[in-house]
C-alpha cells in the first residue's frame, strides 16, 4: 500500500464525437458516476475531449477519453498520479477497479471503450494465433504466419479509418491534455507499469519540460519497441526466471510439488524440458465431459508456464501443472485446465495490443523467410522460451500495413525537469531488469530501483521496502541512492500450503 495520499486518475475512453464537437480547451472535469461496475470503492467518473488527431491541426474533430479517478484516502490530495496498466492495450477502466486501492488505471486509445481497436470478432473461427508458438513445429510456425497476414489484412480491411489514430505518441499527448484539465501545476506525475513504460518514456521524451514525478516499473526497452521487428530483450531473464523458481521451489521440499519427480532443481528443469520436447509431437489428451479430449500441446504447456511465471502467488499452482505434465496425469490436469476453455480466438485485448504496438513499429519484413534471423536472435536469447510472443506481435507486426500518425523516433537521450524513477525485478519473465538499466540510462539523473523479487513488476512480489521508496518519490521527489537493492517481505513458496499427499 502506498501510503502518498495521491489522487490516481485511470484514463478510460470511449467513442468518436461527431465533428462538430468543438473543444473546450482547458475547462476542467466534471466528475460524476460511473457506468462500470464499481464494486463498491469510492471512484468517480468523467469524460474529457481531445483532438482525435493531433497530426491535423485544421480539424475540430474529438474523441472523448473516459477518465476513472481514485480520490485520496489518507487526507488531502498533493495531486493527480495518472495510471497505466501496460500491454500496451490493457483496459484502464476495469483495470482501475481491481487496482485502485493499490495503484489506479485508464483505458487509452484503443482500448476499453475508447476507440476500440477490434479487427474482427473474437470467436472468428479457427484462428488459433494466439494460442500456438511458431517453434511448435514448421507448420504451425507457417500456419501462425499465415493467421497473421489475415489479421493484419482484416485490420486494415475494418480500422483503415481510425487505425492510425492508435500509438503511444498520441496517447502521450492524451495524457497532457488530462493534465492541463485538471488544473494542478502543468506537470505530469504518473505510474507505468509494463507496457505503460513505454508510454511513460514517450510522454517524458516528448515533453521533458513537463515531467513532475514519473515511476516506470517493469520496464520495456522501448528502443526496441520502436526500431526492432523483435523485441528481443524482453525476454532476457525468462529461462533465469524459470530456473529461480523451480531452485526456490526446492528450497521449500515441503511445499514444493516437483519433488514428486526429480531429486534436485537440475533434475526437475531437465524433466520440464523433456516434457516440453515430447509434447511438441504427442500432445496430452485431456478429457472433457461431453466432448473431445482437449489436447495439451506444447505451446500451450510453453506458454501457460510463462506467463504463470508473471505471478509469484501462482507458482505453487504452476509447480502442481508442471508436475502433472511430466507424470503424464490427465486427471490432475483436467482440474487446471478445466477453466481455459478451448482455445480458439484472441482476446480483444491481444487486438488492442497488436494495433498500438504495430502501428508504433518502424520496420516490417513481408516474408516467412526474412524474418528468420529475428527467430533466430529469440532462440539465441532463451533456451526455454523462444517462440513466446512471436505469434501476434513479431509475426503480425511484420505484415502489418498501417503506421501509427505520429511514432517517437528519437533516442530516448532526455534531460527532464525532475528525474526519473526506473523499478526493475530480479526475475521478471518479461520485462527484465536489464531493460530498466538501458531505458535509465538515456534519462539524465534517473535511478533504478532493483527490487529483488520476482513476477511482473514489482507489485507482483510484495516489497515494503519498494513500497516506501514509492511513496517517498511521489511524496516529495526523493530518489532511493543509487544502487539501491529492496528484498520482497516473503520469500516464494513462504505462504503456500505444504502438499499434503503426492503420487
Ligand atoms: C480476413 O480474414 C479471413 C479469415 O478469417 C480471410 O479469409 C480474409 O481473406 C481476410 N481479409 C483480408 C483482407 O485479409
Ligand atoms: C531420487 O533418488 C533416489 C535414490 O537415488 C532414486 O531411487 C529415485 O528414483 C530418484 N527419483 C527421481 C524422481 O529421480
Ligand atoms: C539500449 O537498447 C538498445 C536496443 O537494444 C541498444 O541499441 C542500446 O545500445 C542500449 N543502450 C544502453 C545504454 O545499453
Ligand atoms: C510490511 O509492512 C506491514 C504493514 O506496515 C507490516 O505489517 C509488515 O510486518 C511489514 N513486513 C516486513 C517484512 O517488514
Amino acid at each position: 500500500m502506498v501510503n502518498t495520499n495521491p489522487l490516481l486518475v485511470a484514463l478510460g475512453s470511449s467513442v468518436i464525437h461527431a465533428a462538430t464537437t468543438k473543444l473546450r480547451g482547458n475547462s476542467g472535469i466534471q466528475w460524476g458516476k460511473c457506468d462500470i461496475e464499481t464494486q463498491g470503492l469510492p471512484v468517480e467518473c468523467a469524460r474529457l475531449p481531445v483532438p482525435l488527431d493531433y497530426s491535423n491541426g485544421s480539424s475540430a474533430e474529438t474523441l472523448d477519453l473516459a477518465l476513472i479517478r481514485y480520490p485520496a484516502q489518507n487526507g488531502p490530495s498533493q495531486g493527480t498520479i495518472l495510471l497505466n496498466f501496460g500491454g500496451p492495450g490493457q483496459d484502464g477502466l476495469n483495470n482501475m477497479i481491481s487496482y485502485a486501492p493499490i495503484q489506479g488505471p485508464w483505458d487509452p486509445r484503443g482500448t476499453g471503450q475508447t476507440l476500440r481497436f477490434a479487427c474482427f470478432e473474437p470467436e472468428a473461427a479457427g484462428l488459433v494465433l494466439a494460442n500456438e508458438l511458431p517453434d511448435e513445429s514448421p507448420e504451425v510456425r507457417q500456419r501462425v504466419w499465415d493467421q497473421a497476414g489475415y489479421i493484419a489484412g482484416n485490420c486494415t480491411e475494418r480500422l483503415g479509418e481510425t487505425g492510425d489514430l492508435v500509438g503511444m505518441a498520441f496517447t502521450a499527448r492524451d495524457m497532457f491534455r488530462i493534465v492541463d484539465a485538471l488544473g494542478e501545476d502543468g506537470k505530469l506525475r504518473y505510474w507505468g507499469i509494463s507496457g505503460g513504460t513505454t508510454l511513460g518514456a514517450t510522454a517524458a521524451a516528448l515533453f521533458p519540460d513537463r515531467i513532475d514525478k514519473v515511476i516506470l516499473d517493469g520496464v520495456m526497452n522501448s528502443h526496441q519497441y520502436y526500431h526492432s521487428i523483435g523485441e528481443t530483450e524482453a525476454l532476457i531473464s525468462s529461462d533465469d526466471t524459470l530456473v529461480g523458481f523451480i531452485r526456490a521451489c526446492f528450497d521449500n521440499p515441503k511445499k514444493c510439488p516437483l519433488t514428486a519427480v526429480a531429486n534436485s532443481s537440475d533434475d526437475a528443469l531437465k524433466a520440464i524440458v523433456g516434457a516440453f520436447e515430447e509434447l511438441k509431437t504427442e500432445p496430452l489428451l485431456i478429457p472433457a465431459e461431453n466432448a473431445d479430449p482437449v489436447p495439451i500441446t506444447y505451446s500451450i504447456a510453453n506458454s501457460l508456464t510463462l506467463s504463470t511465471l508473471y505471478r509469484p502467488n501462482s507458482y505453487q499452482f504452476l509447480a502442481s501443472i508442471l508436475t502433472a505434465v511430466i507424470q503424464k496425469d490427465t486427471d490432475a490436469l483436467v482440474a487446471a485446465f478445466s477453466g481455459l476453455g478451448s482455445p480458439s480466438a484472441i482476446p480483444q485485448q491481444a487486438q488492442a495490443i497488436m494495433g498500438i504496438r504495430c502501428g508504433d513499429k518502424i520496420p516490417r519484413e513481408d516474408k516467412l523467410s526474412d524474418i528468420e534471423v529475428v527467430e533466430q536472435q529469440f532462440h539465441e536469447t532463451s533456451k526455454y522460451f523462444p517462440g513466446f510472443g512471436a505469434g501476434y506481435y513479431l509475426y503480425a507486426c511484420a505484415q502489418w500495413s498501417f503506421k501509427a500518425k505520429e511514432r517517437y523516433e528519437g533516442d530516448f537521450r532526455v534531460k527532464t525537469s525532475s528525474p526519473l524513477l526506473f523499478i526493475g525485478n530480479t526475475y521478471d519473465p518479461i520485462t527484465p531488469l536489464a531493460s530498466a538499466r538501458n531505458m535509465s540510462a538515456g534519462f539524465e539523473g534517473s535511478v533504478v530501483l532493483h527490487h529483488d523479487g520476482f513476477g511482473h513488476t514489482s507489485i507482483a512480489q510484495r516489497s515494503n521496502c519498494t513500497n516506501e521508496a514509492i511513496a517517498k518519490y511521489f511524496a516529495d521527489g526523493t530518489l532511493p541512492k543509487k544502487g539501491t537493492v529492496c528484498a520482497p517481505n516473503q520469500p516464494l513458496f513462504a505462504n503456500d500450503e505444504e502438499i499434503v499427499a503426492t503420487k
